[in-house]
């Protein structure tokens, strides 16, 4: 196999998200932010224990709504990346109600005890889902589902041993780290969960199989010479579409599908930030036409005010009767539940889905006509409202511009457009789906002026 560039690349530890050590960061606390707030962050900086992707923080919130966030200066910012919980928009006022509701009846359910929003909510959730993902457990977070579907796969398989991707995050707990591939969360952690292998994501701009940005389908190939290889592998375990975005190509699922049931290994799909709507269908998959043997939600699915996660597993692997996959106190949390249903509603009621496959076709049209001006953009790539601009030293080589990408991130947000960067160089877009086209027409605005000014101006790139 080449040798992928990033592993020789200091900025590999961008991976997941900008990094809050920079220096274009202090120069922006430095330019925007008032004694008042700064002396929040400080005070947030002394009882926070500190992390290279959260704390210290780069400002103060105070309100949100829609598609905007408000910090405590009173700037108003579209926030396009909202942890993937935005997909109803902030503070939605169904959702609202409906929790408001819940809260004056019963707030808690005991265990041992259930509840109609929780009943309703599975019953729900198991419609949307497609073919025999009918069976469902709730969990208070996105790590916590997928190491239900972890525990499950083992149960129902009698093997330990995953196949999941570098670069992928499922996580921040250690059982989920060591499925993921991501050193800014590996790194000098110690022993990670045994039998984790990892093979390459299907990402044709950084490809190890040399497949020069027209994907050979090699990657999906591979999957099945390392189950063969291994021959007792329990689960092949992956995001549908990972949120970068990198999107597979639909053969890519299939060969997948049809690898683990040769095989006998489960497919989990992780469609944690994206399940809900984000890439203009319920779930990912059903791009693919493939049907996983356990489905995993998240994120949005709390309406995007509760934690809240669910795993839906196929009909025939209710097979851990006498043990415990979840037990998790909030197990089965009336208000997330009831948060959870409202946010669907919406979903379905405001023809959301529909919006975000025209939106989302728009914008990528828009991005594309960018892409055509600027030298710097060496790919723009979307399904739904999941977008993203790959930034590049040059198009040929694809090596990465992380530091113009970064000096345009700081540009946005000081007019009024927060996004996140991802693998140091990649601009991911992805607002409340609530969104208006004109409201969407300023963020690419935004980011066009951005862009120019730093073509225009030069970086260390
Ligand atoms: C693909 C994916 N899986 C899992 C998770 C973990 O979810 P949580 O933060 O709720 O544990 C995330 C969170 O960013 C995610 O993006």
């Amino acid at each position: 196999m080449k040798q992928h560039r990033a592993n020789q690349d200091p900025d590999h530890l961008d991976s997941e998200g900008d990094l809050n050590i920079s220096p274009r960061r202090a120069a922006w606390v430095a330019d925007h932010i008032d004694e008042e707030t700064k002396a929040l962050l400080d005070e947030d900086a002394w009882y926070f224990l500190h992390q290279s992707l959260s704390t210290p923080c780069l400002n103060v919130l105070r309100a949100c709504d829609g598609v905007y966030i408000e910090d405590y200066q009173g700037r108003r910012i579209m926030d396009f990346h909202g942890n993937w919980v935005h997909q109803v928009g902030f503070r939605n006022p169904r959702v609202i109600a409906a929790i408001t509701e819940q809260l004056h009846t019963l707030p808690f359910c005991t265990r041992r005890y259930t509840n109609v929003p929780a009943i309703k909510l599975a019953k729900k959730l198991a419609e949307l889902a497609p073919g025999m993902l009918n069976k469902v457990l709730f969990a208070p977070g996105g790590a916590l589902a997928m190491g239900m579907a972890l525990k499950l796969a083992r149960v129902a398989t009698g093997r330990f041993k995953t196949i999941s991707m570098w670069d992928a995050f499922h996580g921040a707990s250690l059982d989920t780290i060591s499925i993921g591939g991501e050193a800014v969360f590996r790194r000098g952690i110690g022993p990670l969960l045994p039998g984790t292998e990892h093979v390459p994501p299907p990402n044709p701009s950084a490809c190890p199989f040399g497949c020069e940005r027209r994907c050979s389908l090699k990657c999906a190939e591979y999957i099945d010479y390392v189950l063969e290889k291994e021959g007792d592998v329990a689960a092949v375990v992956a995001e549908t579409v990972r949120s970068t975005p990198y999107i597979p190509p639909v053969e890519y699922w299939q060969i997948v599908r049809k690898a683990c049931d040769r095989h006998g290994a489960l497919l989990i799909l992780d469609e944690i930030p994206h399940a809900l709507g984000r890439t203009g269908t319920m779930f990912t998959c059903e791009h693919y036409g493939i049907e996983p043997d356990i489905l995993v939600l998240g994120k949005g699915l709390g309406g995007g005010i509760f934690p809240l996660a669910a795993m839906l597993a196929r009909e025939n692997l209710d097979v851990a009767k006498d043990g415990a996959l979840g037990h998790y106190t909030h197990e089965k949390n009336p208000v997330a539940c009831a948060a959870a249903l409202a946010a669907i509603h919406f979903l379905e009621e405001e023809n959301i889905l529909a919006r975000t496959r025209t939106l989302g076709a728009w914008a990528l049209d828009r991005m594309r006509m960018m892409m055509e001006r600027h030298r710097l953009i060496g790919d723009v790539r979307g399904l739904g409202l999941m977008l993203g601009m790959e930034l590049v030293k040059d198009r040929a080589t694809m090596e990465r511009a992380s530091q113009a990408a970064e000096e345009v991130m700081y540009r946005a947000l000081s007019r009024g457009l927060s996004f996140k960067l991802t693998m140091g160089n990649i601009i991911v877009l992805a607002p409340a789906l609530t969104i208006t086209q004109e409201e969407m027409a300023k963020a690419l605005d935004i980011l066009d002026i951005c862009i120019t000014e730093v073509e225009a101006g030069g970086t260390a790139d």
